[in-house]
């Protein structure tokens, strides 16, 4: 067992104990945490109806769900009313003989497979139930509509959890935070400015042309790559060859600026530092828990912290070089009286909405949650897109019919192939690259019956709701078209899958990745029909602070005839 590991379980000294809420508790009237004082009526939890009449645009939807108002979607009891949940439902099961069976469980099968532990977990306990990690109470929850109560209840400025030690990092170093570590007034102010930016379907279409760019280099690659095998199709370890594209993706839009991660013939010291990179976002996955890791145990394992702190550093300093390269630009151009065009990070350097550290924070924090996210779902489609040829036939006839064999798609005709947004929803439904959520209760709130306090972290099981069968028919298998719409008015959205979560505090990202990952899949297809090989091996997910593909997906890129 690593040290790590071994720090962990120290941490935890063993007692994560997994056990339901108690039956009585599950009726209105009684209190979940003695320490609360008074019980609010229920008829007082605020509560906001289903409606399944809802016609209104994705993209009007996208952005009314940014401002906390999303409705429900079919099939849905969003308003959660704790009358009706106050039945026996949630966490009715018995209580395990064992009490510590659970913890044992936890450390024989390691860290990796801690979204199958959730999914194990949920079917012992119920879909709510707590735990403690060390000293701290969790509640998690993995119930579709509780899911939707929790989010939808929530205040201007949710937190996610506790950020100690990002936060730390941050003291020491004289860094600002970024979106995903500030909390409060200071992420809020952040949060607007940024949204302004980056979430209007407008603002992110003009990510096309530089997204496409990167697209011809990843298709360039593909074709170099598999002349190195035998039947000269295959390409291995597409992990990694995503890994470069979005990599090169994301600093197009966040730096404006290639890197390179795609060329042929990479000078050594561009090829060092693409391995750098990768090795830097590899050791920050297994250093992101040693915030977890109590500070006194640091003096006798230093290592994790050094090596969170490291990560941190390389992240900044990859940030800080291509922002300040940026900043001499635009004032070279300013000197010169010519007029500055650019993209986002021009936009917020001109602006000055955001200070100088706040925006070396915040790129830093979007590289980093920009780039493993966005590869992992790509590889994720394109196995299954291998494994699953009447799929992709019907992707591949979508794009042919609607778009063309040739036609360089952009932003505007993605609201024209649902089937293309059909297979990234699924892939996220069976993969989430976020297999699970926080959020700390920011007011006492009654969720499935039970009184939790201000203050709880809360654990939303996203995995475990993406495979109920009660939410999904047929939830182990791979069916895109359950996303499509059957008619104006249905809706398929679903809190059963939100993968790039939902409301005021959800991923920022969003609609960068989805033009990241729509694009490459619609040019993958209209170049390549992608097949199994005989280096196709089965590949399972694990989790390694995200949940990814635990081995290399080696796949065919035959040329369409
Ligand atoms: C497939 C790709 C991606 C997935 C599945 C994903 C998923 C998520 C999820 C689940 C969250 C937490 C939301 C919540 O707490 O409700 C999140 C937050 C965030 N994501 Fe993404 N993300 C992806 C790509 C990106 C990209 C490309 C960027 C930046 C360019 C990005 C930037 C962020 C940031 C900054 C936050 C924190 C937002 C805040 O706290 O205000 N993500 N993402």
């Amino acid at each position: 067992m690593s040290l790590l590991a071994k720090a962990l379980r120290l941490a935890v000294s063993g007692h994560v104990l997994r056990e339901p809420l108690p039956r009585s508790r599950l009726r209105p009237g009684l209190v979940f945490l003695r320490r609360l004082r008074q019980r609010p009526k229920l008829s007082e939890v605020p509560c906001k109806k289903a409606t399944t009449a809802a016609a209104a645009e994705e993209d009007k939807e996208d952005e009314e769900e940014e401002r906390g108002g999303r409705r429900a979607g079919r099939g849905e009891g969003a308003g959660s009313a704790p009358a009706a949940l106050g039945s026996e439902t949630p966490g009715g099961n018995a209580r395990p003989q064992d009490p510590l069976q659970p913890g044992r469980v936890f450390f024989k099968d390691g860290f990796g497979r801690i979204h199958e532990i959730q999914q194990k977990h949920v079917q012992e306990y119920g879909k709510i139930f707590k735990s403690h990690f060390g000293p701290k109470l969790v509640v998690s929850i993995a119930d579709r509509d509780l899911v939707a109560q929790v989010l939808r209840e929530e205040g201007s400025a949710p937190q996610r959890a506790d950020m100690d030690s990002w936060q730390e990092y941050r003291d020491l170093r004289g860094r600002a935070t970024g979106l995903i570590s500030a909390e409060g007034e200071q992420w809020l102010k952040m949060r607007r400015v940024l949204r302004q930016k980056m979430v209007k379907p407008k603002d992110v279409a003009t990510f096309s042309g530089g997204v496409n760019e990167v697209i011809t280099d990843l298709i360039k690659r593909i074709r170099i790559l598999r002349r190195q095998e035998k039947d000269g199709e295959t390409v291995t370890n597409v992990n990694s060859l995503f890994f470069k594209y979005s990599m090169e993706g994301v600093a197009t839009v966040l730096f404006e600026c290639r890197l390179g991660c795609l060329e042929n013939d990479i000078p050594q010291n561009t090829a060092e530092y693409i391995e750098a990179l990768e090795l830097m976002f590899s050791s920050f996955k297994t250093t992101m828990y040693a915030g977890a890791i109590p500070k006194w145990l640091r003096p006798i394992i230093p290592k994790p912290w050094r090596e969170f702190c490291r990560s941190w550093d390389g992240l900044f300093k990859f940030s800080q070089i291509h922002i300040d390269n940026k900043l001499h630009h635009i004032q070279s151009l300013l000197d010169k009286g010519e007029e500055l065009k650019g993209g986002l990070l021009t936009t917020l350097l001109r602006s000055k909405e955001l200070t100088i550290e706040e925006i070396y924070a915040n790129m830093t924090e979007m590289l980093l949650a920009g780039v493993d996210t966005t590869s992992f779902t790509l590889s994720w489609a394109t196995y299954m897109l291998a494994k699953h040829p009447e799929v992709q036939h019907s992707v591949y006839k979508e794009i042919v019919r609607n778009l063309g064999k040739d036609k360089v798609p952009d932003a505007d005709d993605i609201p024209n192939l649902p089937m293309i947004k059909a297979l990234l929803k699924e892939t996220l439904r069976l993969f989430p690259v976020l297999p699970g959520n926080g959020r700390i209760t920011q007011k006492d709130m009654i969720v499935g019956g039970y009184l939790i306090p201000k203050g709880t972290q809360l654990a939303l099981c996203h995995y475990a709701t993406s495979y109920q069968e009660d939410n999904f028919p047929s939830a182990n298998e791979f069916q895109p078209d359950r996303w499509l719409r059957k008619s104006n008015m249905d809706r398929v959205d679903n809190f059963g899958s939100i993968p790039f979560g939902y409301g005021i505090r959800s991923c920022i990202g969003k609609r960068v990745a989805e033009l990241e990952i729509h694009l490459a899949l619609i040019q993958l297809l209209q170049n390549f029909e992608i097949k199994n090989s005989p280096k196709t091996k089965p590949v399972c997910a694990k989790t390694h602070g995200l949940l990814t593909p635990a081995d290399a997906i080696n796949v065919k890129f035959a040329d369409r005839k």
